[in-house]
């Protein structure tokens, strides 16, 4: 009885020691996320002002060993870059640089032409009237040769215009659209092009899946084509949720833009697990707390089921991706870790999102390892 006893006992610490070694095994020569796509894409992160300075080691840390590429969450936006027409603020930019060659990360630029973060002084004159065509594009020139002309060479691609095109496929009505006409993207195009002819220069833009979207940037893409403009990637901003978009929906505009001849990129994702605020955008929910707890229902921890479906919705988006690896040049997390992504505030302010795939202690989450495990289980 004893006897069978001690055997049954030393059968268990045997499963027990296997399940470590294996488990050990697992995790010991788990890749890291730029080796786990290194045949396929870069793995990108935005950074903000601290990680950028060096400030936060432990997001350097991540960087060094999980990302192939970085760009600047707000740091070369023209407000941040160029904040007086006679002034520009490189000090960040050159920090962000200078990094990116330290770490070797294949260096992006964000963003050269936006409707938002422009200062207003931008779109008058120097009595403070409207600007017309001719100063519009002048600034904008001079604007790109400076900001362009300073890293060439350095910073190897560059959103040139974000966001230019509406959810219908119609041009969106900008100061930039108003004041110069259609022609300003392939203007900011051209010089971009005359600044540093050997970087990449793409069209960033979110809603990407939404088919009149689709429809109005192949239409706008074909169009510089046929002007012979030429445009080095499509970036998809992939600020996504649960349930949206589908990937069916995603994945016809991945084809829909390589079939311009053009890169695909995945630019600024994250997956917000939270609840849409509808009519209480912008809100501040700090005072009132029926509202809190609806609109902001983890403020302490995802809890797992949540967890879970984070992990799988990432899954199913990277085995898109890896699917079509031979058309996405890059896909890049609009954040090292959830503490500091911008959906923490937006649309509603001092929310707890979990949008990344580290979590606030820059500890890999499920999705992390989910992503993982889709490139391991194609090797298998
Ligand atoms: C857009 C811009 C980004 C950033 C996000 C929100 O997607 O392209 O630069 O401002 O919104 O953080």
């Amino acid at each position: 009885m004893k006897r069978r006893k001690q055997a049954i006992t030393n059968r268990c610490l045997l499963a027990v020691f296997w399940a470590i070694l294996v488990v050990g095994i697992a995790f010991a020569s788990a890749p890291t996320l730029k080796q786990a796509f290194v045949h396929d894409f870069y793995i990108g992160a935005a950074l903000n002002q601290r990680q950028i300075f060096g400030a936060d080691s432990s997001s350097t840390a991540l960087l060094r060993e999980h990302f192939s590429s970085i760009t600047p969450e707000n740091t070369l936006k023209w407000q941040a870059v160029h904040p007086k027409p006679d002034e520009y603020d490189f000090a960040a930019a050159d920090s962000f640089v200078v990094l990116g060659e330290r770490l070797k990360m294949f260096i992006v630029g964000h963003t050269l032409l936006w409707h938002h973060q422009t200062p207003g002084w931008v779109f008058k004159d120097a009595s403070g009237n409207p600007a017309n065509r001719e100063i519009l594009l002048q600034r904008l020139q001079q604007h790109i040769l400076t900001v362009v002309g300073r890293y060439k060479g350095r910073i190897h691609g560059w959103d040139v215009v974000n966001e230019a095109i509406e959810d219908d496929g119609e041009m969106r009505k900008t100061k930039w659209l108003e004041i110069i006409g259609d022609d300003f993207i392939q203007k900011a195009f051209e010089y971009a092009r005359q600044a540093d002819p050997d970087a990449q220069l793409y069209y960033n833009d979110f809603n990407m899946w939404k088919p009149g979207k689709r429809q109005g940037v192949v239409r706008m893409i074909r169009e510089l084509q046929s002007k012979g403009i030429r445009v080095d990637g499509i970036g998809l901003q992939g600020h996504w949720g649960f349930d949206y978009p589908l990937l069916e929906e995603a994945e016809a505009s991945i084809l829909a833009f390589a079939e311009l001849g053009v890169p695909v990129m995945i630019t600024e994702m994250d997956v917000n697990v939270l609840p849409n605020p509808g009519s209480y955008r912008g809100a501040d929910i700090s005072q009132n707390f029926e509202l809190q707890k609806k609109l902001n229902p983890y403020p302490d921890m995802l809890p797992d089921s949540v967890q879970d479906k984070l992990a799988r919705r990432y899954a199913d988006f990277f085995a898109l991706f890896h699917k079509h690896r031979d058309k996405i040049s890059r896909v890049t997390l609009w954040g090292v870790y959830d503490g500091q992504s911008w959906l923490n505030n937006w649309p509603v302010r001092g929310r707890a999102n979990y949008p990344l795939l580290f979590d606030r202690h820059y500890q890999p989450k499920p999705a992390f390892h989910a992503v993982i495990n889709v490139v391991r289980d194609k090797e298998m």
